[in-house]
């Protein structure tokens, strides 16, 4: 138990000394205003500081304070988070950001507990919140953790399932300081992310080297172990692009899907890569102008195949039986650039049509 305690008590001791060194100086570690820090941690989610940075900027130019948020239409907020991706983190926020404003009368809940109650707020960001905000003893778990944790400590449970969850809190709990657990949270994700890497740690300079279990036993490559593999599936989309009079056809997505609540073209499902070649009938006598190759778009767990299929819409008659058909609405091409809309839709745009 003494060389337990002496070990962690060493972990954390050196763990902070390293971050008062190293830290970065990012925004969001200057303030404890729960609003920006949670817009911080939901931006961060799966996206790297440096592509983060910009968007947590503009988020915050254009919503200063919770109620901008929370009176913002859905749209003005996806505009903003056009390109990060993951759109469904920037609904959640927003609906999160409504339940804070109107049910709670803009009172920021206190608690981790109470946190994982608002809607996108899931363990870890309730933990970073609560702590960074409120100095709630609860650790973050997140993959830079979880690295550091397993390698340091040998912990060699799957860190997706639910007994590893368990063990790499009941290790994190051990060591999260009682009187500053927002910078030992701070400091070890920074750990993880700028120097036990996933890939070519430089082990020879790490600080912790010498109590180091993966670094002991060669085991570095090996830890952490993440068994669940994601299952993915390739999506074969034909996206019919229609142009009168200097606009274009564009419809909403709907819900349970990718991409939902942002724009795309008229769409059609292919089963198979060899439809997406294939001619497809229209209703109505258009005039095809081109056809794009088959552009792959990589998701998270999907890999999407598309074309873009141009055509020119004769007359007003034809125009609104399309409008009528497909449920769309056209849009100006000099008003498209605000649109929400997937990256995908963007790059097309920009490479075969016009520059935005
Ligand atoms: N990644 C997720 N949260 C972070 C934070 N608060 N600081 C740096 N990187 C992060």
């Amino acid at each position: 138990m003494a060389e337990l305690s002496r070990f962690n008590a060493f972990f954390v001791e050196n763990l902070l000394v390293w971050y008062a060194r190293h830290k970065r100086d990012l925004p969001w570690r200057d303030t404890q205003d729960p609003y920006k820090v949670w817009i911080s941690e939901i931006i961060l989610q799966q996206t790297r500081v440096d592509q983060g940075l910009p968007y947590y900027l503009r988020f915050l130019k254009t919503f200063p304070k919770l109620k901008h948020l929370a009176l913002a239409d859905e749209q003005a907020v996806l505009s903003i988070w056009q390109g990060l991706g993951y759109y469904s983190r920037a609904r959640n926020l927003h609906q999160g950001a409504k339940q804070v404003h109107v049910d709670n009368r803009g009172e920021y809940p206190s608690t981790y507990e109470d946190w994982l109650k608002i809607k996108g707020v899931g363990t870890y960001t309730a933990a970073a919140i609560a702590s960074f905000c409120f100095k709630e003893q609860v650790p973050v778990l997140d993959g830079n953790v979880f690295r550091v944790l397993s390698r340091v400590f040998g912990i060699s449970e799957d860190i997706l399932s639910g007994k590893g969850k368990k063990v790499f809190w009941g290790k994190a709990m051990e060591l999260i300081p009682a009187a500053t657990p927002d910078i030992f949270n701070q400091a070890i994700m920074e750990y993880g992310a700028l120097h036990c890497t996933p890939k070519s740690p430089d082990c020879e300079q790490c600080v912790f080297n010498k109590m180091c279990f993966a670094y002991k036993n060669n085991l570095v490559g090996e830890l952490p172990v993440k068994l669940k593999k994601l299952v993915r599936k390739s999506r074969f989309f034909e996206y019919h692009v229609f142009l009168f009079n200097k606009s274009i056809l564009f419809k909403k997505r709907g819900k349970g899907d990718i991409w939902e609540g942002l724009n795309e073209f008229p769409l059609v499902e292919k089963k198979k890569a060899d439809d997406l070649l294939k001619s497809s009938p229209q209703s109505i006598k258009l005039k095809s102008l081109f056809t794009s190759e088959v552009l792959k778009h990589v998701l998270s767990h999907q890999d999407l195949y598309c074309v873009f299929k141009v055509y020119e819409v004769k007359n007003k008659v034809d125009w609104a039986a399309l409008i009528k058909q497909w449920e769309a609405d056209p849009v100006a091409l000099s008003k498209i650039t605000p649109i929400p809309k997937p990256v995908l839709l963007t790059k097309f745009l920009n490479t075969y049509f016009m520059p935005m």
